[in-house]
């Protein structure tokens, strides 16, 4: 076990599941041999039917004319329901009331639900639902961000922070360069498709079964739309497969067309989309185009920096406005930036609502510093991790950010030092120099880049969390959270946590779906912060149960409390009359003769953050995620085909609640990070249809396309300095920006096409046709 700097992890516990150990994933075993039950696996109901949606065909119209009359008469339909059906509110969306679950006479991009249809078999209800025949009235369609910026087309007001002067800073400055670059989206592409199933209950009221991240939201969207109230439905979720931000506000759409089919037919009713209309109908990683001016001098550091930011936001707000919040505090990544000033439009365009996708808009403004960072390398061409470190925070100057936050935990200096020396960075930037001397074909490239993320919820609000353990009387436990499970091993952590507390074996304990009737108000399991939040309202909720049983021994064996102790599946009872033991279990009974309570909840609230977003400024983050990565590429430059040959990570995870699980998430993080930026690329027609809606045109990594040397490390004993469970460090969404480190690799060697003469214009995704474009350039101007 590793022993953790928190004196109250237990320093030498033997029972299955301690804090710091490696238990696999409580699921594991059912993932791999088929036994794990998703949402579209629970037993159906009798009567169940099958609902399919059918969607506009223009990016924006008005519907002059529905009829649905071959629809109805298809086989096997049971009923058609369109807005006008609707007893409540038409909306799903978030934060504002602009998402309507089936379009209200005004289509607003191609793939939105205009009606949804039942039948008793899911090819009959999607066969049926093609049949529908629509008249539209079309109108002007606004599909690139640049057009919704000339016309002014946003779904929030653009905002702007800024620090100091970076105009007078840029103009002041030894040198300045300017430009702009193109970022590409992301299809979440989890393997579980969104899917929900409701089933009536007496008295009209819902129980949903909701493939989400929010439960909580899925039963407030659905009550309003049937129009009741959050008392009449309980949403619940066992697992998701996989969801990567996809599933934190979306699945409110596909849950409120199941309700609203359950409540108008009284039948169980199941949505499920299949993978084409997910990828259409549903959002994705917001595409952003950035422009960029910054001064600096002949070292390298940025005296002054001026950045815009431009979202395609879709055409609703999400959780937009989060989102690109998030892009304006992480558009430092590792760096002082002492006069700044940041522009963020939020672009409304006729296309899909975009959302949640892990790292929730601070890659985007990471790779954006980095862009820059790169730039004013080559321009002085000068090593760029040179002048990565001279633009680094500092610990004791130099390190308050943008928005105010002073740093207090700054480690980004030992990562990259260790790193530099473990990776053998500086040898092989020579070895690669060299081998690209003698290489006229092929080239091979390298960076490394830093990652700094800021953890917790950006809205205050939503830091919070709250847990449900029952102890039963044979000492088995039963642990339910507010926080989901989408295969990034949270439950397995929270399980973990309790069994520490009470020290009894995980397989005591029983981990159940989250349910909306147990735990209240949750937040989406979001933001990184699962296990942060829910592990520490589990500790607390544990802890009522320990005092109580405390209290109970050294009453029932006149000790004092001090001399009660639990330890490995036992309590020890001390004392004058010598120390006596006995199992959990039987403490329990004779707690539970005596009439004690067993049973506990537990809240917690993040401390020590305050942040106003008026003036973006204060201390959003109760800290910051450290990491970074060196990638080494080779790109063939007559194809643009390249493979990522070697990657070394070394990642902070604080004292890690399971080393396992953690590396996991740093390598399926990393990984999809690297899809985002080469292979994954998202494609509109002028008409505004997604084009790239299946396996067959958008490439996710697959096995074979991982490091080929990949080689993955924690950083050793490094307690989080803020006191969050057992000192851990949230996981989730960090690694994926550890794969800035791919797409800069990629740039230098196209750089070196040039002889690194001049500045290569890459756009992202670094995708073949992107590369073969900036090496193309690079030749054109040797
Ligand atoms: N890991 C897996 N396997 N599947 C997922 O869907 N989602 C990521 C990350 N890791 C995801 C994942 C995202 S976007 C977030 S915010 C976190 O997990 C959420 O879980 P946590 O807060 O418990 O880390
Ligand atoms: N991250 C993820 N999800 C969120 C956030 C955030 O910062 N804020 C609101 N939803
Ligand atoms: Mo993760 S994008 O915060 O769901």
């Amino acid at each position: 076990m590793r022993m953790g700097a928190d004196p109250t992890r237990q320093q030498e516990s033997t029972i299955v599941g301690a804090i710091g150990t490696s238990v696999p994933h409580d699921s594991s075993q059912l993932h791999v041999t088929g036994g794990a039950i998703y949402t579209d696996d629970i037993v159906e109901s009798q009567g169940l039917l099958h609902v399919a949606v059918g969607m506009s065909s223009r990016a924006h119209a008005k519907i002059t004319n529905l009829d649905l009359d071959a629809v109805l008469a298809a086989p096997g339909v049971v009923a058609v329901m369109t807005a006008d059906d609707i007893p409540g509110a038409n909306n799903f969306g978030p934060v504002l009331d602009d998402d309507p679950i089936l379009a209200p006479g005004l289509v607003e991009y191609i793939g939105q639900a205009v009606f949804a249809v039942a039948a008793e078999t899911v090819d009959e209800a999607r066969k049926a639902a093609l049949l529908a025949s629509i008249d539209y009235d079309d109108l002007e369609a606004i599909i690139d961000p640049r057009e919704a910026i000339e016309k002014n087309s946003f779904v929030l007001p653009s905002e702007t922070l800024e620090r100091g002067d970076c105009r007078q800073a840029i103009g002041a400055a030894e040198h300045s360069l300017k430009g702009n670059v193109s970022l590409g989206g992301q299809d979440q592409f989890y393997l579980e498709g969104q899917i929900a199933m409701a089933e009536p209950a007496e008295d009209g009221d819902l129980v949903v079964y909701s493939s989400t991240q929010h439960p909580g939201e899925v039963q407030h969207r659905v009550a309003a739309a049937i129009g009741k109230q959050a008392k009449d439905v309980i949403v619940e979720c066992r697992r998701m497969g996989g969801a990567f931000g996809g599933k934190e506000s979306q699945p409110a759409l596909i849950a409120c067309i199941a309700g609203l089919m359950a409540n108008k037919t009284g039948h169980a009713c199941k949505l499920r989309l299949d993978r084409d209309v997910d990828m259409i109908m549903t959002g994705k990683r917001h595409d952003f185009i950035i422009g960029y001016e910054v001064g600096f001098d002949s070292n390298g550091r940025i005296s002054g920096v001026d950045f815009m930011f431009a979202s395609r936001c879709g055409m609703s707000a999400d959780l937009s406005g989060a989102i690109n919040d998030r892009t304006m505090f992480h558009c430092d990544n590792a760096y002082f930036l002492e006069n700044v000033r940041i522009i963020s439009h939020r672009c409304k365009t006729n296309t899909v609502s975009n959302t949640a996708f892990r790292g929730f808009g601070g890659p985007q403004g990471m790779f954006a510093i980095e862009y820059v960072i790169d730039d004013i390398a080559r321009y002085l061409n000068k090593d760029v991790l040179e002048v990565r470190k001279c633009n680094f925070y500092g610990k004791t100057e130099r390190n308050i950010t943008h928005y105010q936050q002073k740093i207090k935990d700054n480690v980004i200096a030992e990562i990259v030092d260790d790193l530099v020396d473990t990776a053998d960075y500086r040898q092989r930037v020579e070895e690669i120099r060299e081998f690209n001397r003698g290489s006229a074909v092929l080239k091979r490239g390298i960076a490394l880049t830093p990652v700094k993320f800021g953890i917790s919820f950006t809205a205050t609000h939503l830091n919070q969390a709250g847990a449900l353990v029952h102890v039963y009387t044979d000492g088995t436990v039963h642990l339910n959270h507010g926080g989901t499970e989408m295969g990034q091993g949270l439950f397995t952590k929270v399980a973990q946590v309790v069994a520490n507390e009470l020290q009894i074996d995980i397989d005591r304990i029983k981990i159940t779906a989250s349910d909306t009737s147990k735990v209240p108000n949750a937040s989406a399991t979001a933001a990184s912060a699962g296990s942060d939040l829910n592990g520490k309202a589990a500790q607390a909720a544990a802890r009522k149960i320990r005092k109580r049983l405390i209290r109970f021994a050294a009453k029932h064996f006149s000790v004092a409390k001090s001399e009660v102790q639990f330890r490995n599946n036992e309590v020890h009872i001390g004392g004058a009359n010598g120390e006596q033991r006995l199992a959990f279990a039987e403490l329990v009974h004779l707690a539970w003769l005596a009439r004690v309570s067993l049973s506990a909840t537990g809240f917690y609230r993040t401390p020590k953050i305050n942040y106003d977003r008026a003036t973006f400024s204060g201390r959003p983050f109760f800290y910051f995620a450290y990491g970074a990565a060196v990638s080494e590429v080779i790109v063939d430059t007559l194809t643009g085909e390249n493979r990522l040959l070697r990657v070394d990570i070394l990642h902070d995870c604080g004292d890690s609640l399971n080393p396992a699980i953690d590396m996991g998430q740093i390598e399926g993080g990393f990984v999809q990070g690297a899809g985002w930026l080469t292979s994954e690329e998202l494609c509109w027609s002028e008409a505004g249809e997604l084009q790239t809606h299946a396996p067959s045109t958008y490439k996710i990594p697959a096995c074979s396309d991982r490091p080929i040397d990949f080689r993955v490390r924690m950083l050793e004993s490094n307690a989080n300095p803020a006191s969050t469970i057992y000192r851990s460090k949230a996981v989730g969404e960090p690694p994926l920006m550890l794969a800035l480190s791919v797409f800069y690799a990629i740039r230098d060697a196209v750089s070196s096409v040039g002889e690194q003469r001049r500045i290569p214009r890459l756009q992202a995704p670094a995708t073949p046709e992107a590369i073969l474009n900036a090496v193309m350039e690079q030749q054109a101007s040797r």
